[in-house]
């Protein structure tokens, strides 16, 4: 395994995220929507830089198997809050493709959120496919399969406190 991003890196970066949504979202008490699994160490460190009234939901979708995107996105839990009119702020671990931020943010439109933008942890942009809208990104990383802090291979390494990239075997 070699460290592409080191936990301090991770940490800065996430408290820099959490300052500006601080500073645009003031009083539109947002929802924040991890996608899961892949986001929920970004988002639980996201909302404790985070001090304005907000809400917290998640969603489910399966869409990868191994290391290549299938295209094909399926939510397999959803919403528990109605995000009818409100501020909704989604939160991913990373953008690879773009295929499955887009098929989710195609089924959030039709609920009618007041705003809704991307929030991203990863962007590999060299392999975009489907082209999205970031309002926060941390970082943009090159075309490598990434693990840990909530990524994983074949449901591993989630639980490491950096990204790192697999060896080839
Ligand atoms: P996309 O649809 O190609 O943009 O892929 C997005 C999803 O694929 C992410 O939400 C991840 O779950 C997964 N994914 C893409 N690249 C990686 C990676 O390098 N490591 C782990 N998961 C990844
Ligand atoms: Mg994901």
């Amino acid at each position: 395994m070699n460290v592409l991003i080191k936990e301090a890196d991770i940490q800065k970066k996430v408290e820099e995220i959490g300052r500006q949504i601080n500073e645009e979202y003031g009083d539109k008490k947002p929802i924040l929507i991890g996608v899961l699994k892949g986001a929920f160490m970004f988002l639980a460190d996201l909302l404790r830089e985070i001090d304005i009234p907000l809400e917290v939901d998640f969603l489910s979708i399966h869409s990868y198997n191994g290391k290549e995107s299938s295209g094909v996105v399926r939510i397999t839990h959803d919403l528990s809050l109605n995000i009818e009119d409100r501020n909704v702020i989604l939160v991913e671990d990373i953008i690879d493709s773009g295929r499955t931020v887009s098929y989710i943010l195609e089924n959030l439109r039709t609920r009618k959120p007041r705003s809704l933008v991307v929030c991203s942890l990863l962007s590999k942009e060299s392999r975009r496919v489907v082209d999205v809208p970031l309002n926060y990104v941390g970082f943009t990383i090159p075309g490598v399969f990434v693990v840990g802090y909530g990524l994983d291979y074949d449901n591993r390494y989630r639980n490491l406190k950096y990204i790192g990239v697999l060896d080839d075997k």
